[in-house]
């Protein structure tokens, strides 16, 4: 019965190739690949050849609270916000569900070891910068961690290895986010093995509804968290629960906030925070012309000059608001191992299908309002994307010790 099922949907989806090897298999192999079958939205498919992510609405600059302005509020800022973490109604979300295939370790990215001259895995120094808030605060910060089925056990074994390199372990939440189908460029779902889907994580888009599948969001009640700091595990300079961040968005009376960086020069190869028909969003430096490109305001600065870093601040009321609204699908290109139809494993050099993938920063075109909150690149941006040259491991190490942290 369930069998012709699964027959059913495959054939539906024109997708009856994955069973090409089910008569080898094992009785229990069988099982696997038809649980698999069964629990994959196949639905992620129709995204193939959809266009609407790239037709943008009426695009126009968005206002930030600058860095001078900051300075001058600074400490009322700091206040509101360190009131609001010791009421508990801060959490901090780590986005750690990536496969860090450009970094090319095939560990989880925060096991990485960005020391120098003593060990500092990339989760320990996200986990000092906590500390330094929770010192500060003096309450600990709830720490929710994306990861997907990929990395899941080795992130949390690595965690508790090193006794949560000092943080309260109950403090500490796991969940997986969801996996996608991957397919070659005729949208046929490629397979990992004889009994396998191949699949990848959905991307960073889906961390709250995963928070939801997972039972989180009874336990963010629970606890009365109000906010939710969201942020990539590979930022190693980045503040979390940053107080004078929350309190900035919260005084402001907005729904969310995204902390920004001024761009290094116009083409910058960053998601630029403005406003969409009227409403925040995150635009890629693509999509914006040449002469939005080089815009410039009264005071000679660039109009559309706020990049994204990853780092978000949201209210939970509104995230339970926007959770049952889709997110814009990102088909992309890239390079997915798989077995051909003589069953022989295949690694290609080069790009040979698609991924599909739903992004946190397309939360921000569903939010009313978002405050664009300028902070210093060099003190709070040190991503690790590459193993050498730009975004990499010797950028971040420079940044590290310029900010006078010991590595
Ligand atoms: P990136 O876009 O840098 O992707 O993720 P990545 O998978 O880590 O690295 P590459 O592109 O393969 O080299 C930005 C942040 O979003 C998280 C990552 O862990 C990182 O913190 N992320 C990304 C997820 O949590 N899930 C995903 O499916 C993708």
């Amino acid at each position: 019965m369930r069998e012709s099922e699964i027959r059913n949907k495959c054939k539906e989806w024109d997708q009856e190739h994955l069973l090409q090897f089910y008569a080898e298999l094992s009785e229990n192999e069988q099982e696997e690949l038809l649980s698999q079958i069964q629990e994959t939205d196949f639905s992620i498919l129709t995204s193939l050849g959809d266009e609407t992510i790239s037709q943008r609405g009426e695009i126009a600059p968005i206002d930030a609270v600058s860095l001078e302005e900051i300075q001058t509020k600074k400490e009322e800022f700091r206040e509101l916000g360190l009131e609001e973490i010791r009421k508990g109604h801060v959490g901090a979300v780590l986005l750690a569900g990536g496969m860090g295939t450009r970094l090319g370790s095939s560990h989880p990215k925060g096991m990485f070891n960005i020391g120098e001259t003593r060990t500092v895995y990339i989760f320990q120094r996200l986990i000092e910068n906590m500390m330094e808030v929770v010192n500060e605060a003096e309450v600990f910060i709830p720490l929710f961690i994306m990861t997907s089925e990929k990395n899941h056990e080795e992130t949390c074994s690595f965690f508790k290895e090193h006794d949560f390199f000092g943080y309260p372990e109950q403090k500490v939440y796991f969940f997986r986010q969801k996996m996608a189908p991957a397919t070659d460029w005729d949208g046929k779902i490629l397979l990992e093995k004889k009994n396998r889907l191949a699949t990848s994580p959905n991307g960073n888009g889906g961390w709250f509804s995963s928070m939801a599948d997972a039972g989180l969001l009874q336990e963010l009640d629970r606890i009365g968290i109000e906010w939710l700091n969201v942020f990539a595990v590979d930022n190693v300079l980045q503040k979390i629960a940053d107080p004078v961040f929350i309190g900035a968005v919260k005084k402001a009376g907005m729904v969310s906030g995204s902390k920004v960086v001024a761009k290094a020069e116009p083409t910058e190869r960053v998601g630029v925070l403005c406003l969409e028909d009227g409403k925040p969003s995150i635009v890629e430096y693509y999509e914006l012309s040449e002469e939005m490109t080089y815009a410039l305001d009264k005071n000679g600065k660039l109009l559309y000059n706020y990049g994204v870093i990853l780092n978000y601040l949201f209210r939970v009321d509104t995230l339970k608001d926007i959770m049952n609204q889709h997110l814009p699908v990102h088909v992309v290109k890239k390079k997915i191992p798989y077995i051909d139809k003589n069953g022989t494993c295949v690694s290609p050099e080069e790009p040979n299908g698609y991924k599909f993938e739903e992004l946190v920063l397309d939360m921000i075109h569903m939010m009313d309002n978002c405050l664009a909150f300028e902070v210093e690149r060099d003190r709070e941006f040190a991503p690790v994307k590459n193993a050498t040259g730009k975004d990499s491991v010797d950028s971040a190490r420079e940044l590290l010790k310029k900010n006078g942290i010991e590595i």
